[in-house]
C-alpha cells in the first residue's frame, strides 16, 4: 500500500495553453485535491529528440539512452519513479501528434508494473480521431506495462463535460494508484485494455458517437428542433445499417456543421 501517491502528468501538445494542456491540468488538479503529489510536464516546454534507432542501444535493458542532450531521460526517470501517470495528447489527422509520438518512441517497456494511467486524447477540430488516437495511445501504454484506466476522448462538443470528467478521473486515479495490479503477461494486458470503453470501436462507432455528442451540444445551445431531427436520423441509422460508414460520415459532417454554426 502506497502512502503518498506520486503522479506524473505529461502533455504531448506543443501548446502551453490549449485543450489538451487544459484537460491535463484539470486532471492534475483533481489528483492533488485527492492528496497526490503531481508533477506536470509539458512536452512543449521540453527538448524532445526523435528516437534514431541507434546500434547497440542501452535503452532496452536499462534506464539509459544514447541521446543525452535532451530532456527525455530525466522524464523517463520520473516516469519510473511515479505511482501513476496522466497523459493528454492532441489529435492530429486522426492520430496522436508528432511530439507525443516522438516522446513515446523514446520510452521503453519496463517490467509490467501495472501502474495506472489515465489517458486523454483531445481532438479540437472536427473531433474525428479522438477515439482512434486514444486507442493508439492506450495500446502503447499497455505494451509499456501500464494499466490503462478511464480513457477519456475529448472534443469541442463535449468540452465542458470532458473538463469535469478530467477532474473527477484525476481524483479517482489516486485511489487506483494505491494498489499496484500488474498483469501476468501482455495477453492479460490486452484483455484488460479491450474490456475498457472505446477500445473496441471502429470508425463507424466513432462517427456515431461524435454525431451523438454534437446533437447533445445542439440541445445545450437551445437548438431543440434541429437536435431532435438529427436524433431521429441517428436512431434510424442505427436501426437500418445499410451503407453505414457513408451515412455515419454524412451525419457527422452535418451535425458538426450545425454545432459550429450555431
Ligand atoms: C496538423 C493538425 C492536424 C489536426 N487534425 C485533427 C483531426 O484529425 N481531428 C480533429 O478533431 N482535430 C484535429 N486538429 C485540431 C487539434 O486536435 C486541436 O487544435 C487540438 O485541440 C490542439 O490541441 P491543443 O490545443 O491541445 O494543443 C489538428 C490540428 C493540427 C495542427
Amino acid at each position: 500500500m502506497i502512502s503518498k501517491v506520486k503522479i506524473l502528468a505529461i502533455c504531448g501538445s506543443p501548446h502551453i495553453e490549449g485543450l489538451s494542456p487544459g484537460l491535463l491540468k484539470k486532471a492534475a488538479e483533481g489528483a492533488r485535491e485527492a492528496g497526490a503529489d503531481v508533477e506536470v510536464v509539458l512536452l512543449g516546454e521540453k527538448k524532445i529528440k526523435q528516437c534514431i534507432a541507434c546500434p547497440s542501444p542501452p535503452c532496452w535493458t536499462s534506464l539509459d539512452c544514447n541521446i543525452k542532450d535532451d530532456d527525455v531521460l530525466s522524464i523517463r526517470k520520473t516516469l519510473d519513479d511515479c505511482d501513476a501517470l496522466i497523459i493528454a495528447v492532441p489529435v492530429y489527422f486522426l492520430g496522436i501528434n508528432g511530439l507525443a509520438k516522438d516522446f513515446i518512441d523514446r520510452i521503453r517497456p519496463r517490467e509490467a508494473t501495472g501502474k495506472p494511467v489515465l489517458p486523454i486524447a483531445a481532438a479540437g477540430g472536427t473531433g474525428k480521431g479522438c477515439v482512434k488516437a486514444l486507442q493508439d495511445l492506450c495500446t502503447s501504454l499497455t505494451i509499456f506495462g501500464f494499466r490503462v484506466v478511464m480513457p477519456l476522448p475529448a472534443t469541442r462538443y463535449n468540452r465542458e463535460e470532458a473538463f469535469n470528467e478530467a477532474a473527477l478521473r484525476g481524483r479517482k486515479l489516486v485511489e487506483e494508484a494505491k494498489e499496484r495490479k500488474p498483469f501476468q503477461g501482455l495477453s492479460e494486458g490486452y484483455n484488460w485494455l479491450y474490456s475498457l470503453p472505446y477500445m473496441n470501436w471502429n470508425l463507424v462507432d466513432e462517427l456515431l458517437y461524435l454525431s451523438r455528442i454534437a446533437i447533445e451540444g445542439l440541445r445545450r445551445k437551445g437548438r431543440i428542433d434541429l437536435a431532435e431531427q438529427f436524433a431521429e436520423e441517428l436512431i434510424s441509422l442505427e436501426k437500418y445499417p445499410e451503407n453505414l460508414l457513408e451515412r455515419a460520415a454524412n451525419l457527422h459532417e452535418r451535425t458538426m456543421h450545425a454545432f459550429n454554426t450555431t
